[in-house]
């Protein structure tokens, strides 16, 4: 079978919620912490990335998603800061914003030095799959937040949730015009594939239940 880049992203969608949203979120602190965490970090997956690309009209595509995380020039609308001041509204903010397990940490450490001496069409895949669940992420952060007790009209109507509801349509439209530079420059789909399963797993043993921490 031929794959065409937006199966690629459906097999990455898939894979992610067979292991991770068909199951659920059984701890939503535990969640919230490591998805916390992941938001902090996450620039540093954009700009690994970044460092193996060649094309410009694709690092500028990159630079605009990590441009847009860090607040697009605004420093109080970093997406993480953001993210925390949600969490500071839950009774457990105290047990959410503990520290990660040091497993998950070095794991995302190892990640970062692998995704620095990937090809460049298999960085590319990285983002692709990086991005591919990024709906059904947040449809999980909100029932999380719910699941600690925030209510769900001040979820809905936080600064978090209203830009990503808007930003996540933003990077969808960066994915589909990802996808035209990328079949116009000859990229490799099977490495694309390569690195956006890599992606997945990344983000299954990040924010999944299947690890026991
Ligand atoms: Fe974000």
């Amino acid at each position: 079978m031929l794959l065409s880049i937006e199966n690629i992203e459906d097999v990455l969608r898939l894979e992610f919620r067979k292991q991770v949203v068909e199951p659920g979120i059984q701890d939503a602190v535990t969640f919230l912490r490591r998805w916390s965490y992941l938001s902090s970090q996450v620039v540093r997956l954009h700009g690994a990335a970044l460092a193996r690309i060649h094309i410009p009209d694709i690092q500028y595509l990159l630079a605009e998603i990590a441009y847009g995380e860090c607040g697009s020039g605004n420093k109080s609308k970093i997406h993480s800061k953001l993210l925390l001041e949600l969490i500071n509204q839950s009774p457990n903010a105290q047990l959410i914003t503990q520290q990660i397990d040091p497993f998950l940490a070095q794991f995302f450490e190892h990640t970062i030095s692998h995704l620095s001496q990937m090809s460049q069409d298999e960085a590319i895949g990285f983002i692709v799959g990086l991005e591919a669940p990024a709906y059904d992420i947040l449809h999980l952060l909100k029932q999380s937040f719910i699941a600690v007790d925030i209510p769900e009209i001040d979820v809905l109507q936080s600064e978090y949730f209203i830009i990503h509801d808007a930003v996540e349509k933003e990077h969808q439209q960066s994915g589909h015009e990802a996808i035209e530079i990328i079949m116009a420059n000859g990229c490799q789909l099977s490495k694309i594939h390569k690195g956006g399963d890599y992606a997945i797993n990344f983000l299954i043993t990040m924010v999944g239940n299947t690890v026991v921490v």
